[in-house]
């Protein structure tokens, strides 16, 4: 199956960025941590980046099309959202929401996900493990799924 990573603002800078909240890893070691797992088990991975909320749009609604499942990390937007909601709700893969740190030991703002009420599954506070924790539980469900 065809699987996406999808990732939303400002994690282009992941490494960098508030490396006390996000750790040190670069966004390409996430991706190619991710890519291993799912390639080793016989998938291949589409992985994405975007800091425009329309482009994010835009890829979920390719998704419909041949992806199985995405694992989201919506940064900020999962907070502000309601159009990125409306198109996971046009989405009828597996979607996995993925947050590094834990958003609710953080700002009362972070609180809130638009998309956690799509998602079929939240990894939150793993750090970036989080997207490999994540890949691991749709390559569990596939398999069962053609099992
Ligand atoms: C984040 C948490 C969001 O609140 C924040 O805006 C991000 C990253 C996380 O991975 O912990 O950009 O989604």
């Amino acid at each position: 199956a065809n699987i996406l990573l999808l990732n939303g603002p400002n994690l282009n800078l992941l490494g960098t960025r508030e490396p006390d909240v996000y750790g040190h890893e670069t966004l390409s070691d996430v991706e190619a941590s991710v890519r291993d797992l799912i390639e080793s088990a016989g998938h291949t991975l589409r992985a994405e980046q975007s800091n425009r909320e329309y482009e994010l749009i835009d890829r979920v609604h390719e998704a419909r099309d041949g992806i199985a499942a995405i694992i989201v990390n919506p940064g900020a937007f999962t907070h502000t959202s309601i159009a990125l909601l409306d198109a996971f709700n046009a989405y009828e893969g597996l979607v996995f929401e993925v947050h590094i740190s834990n958003v609710h030991k953080r700002e009362a703002f972070r609180h809130h996900s638009y998309i956690s009420g799509r998602a079929d599954g939240i990894i939150v506070g793993c750090g970036v493990q989080g997207y490999e924790l994540a890949a691991r539980r749709i390559l569990t469900l596939l398999a069962l799924a053609d099992g």
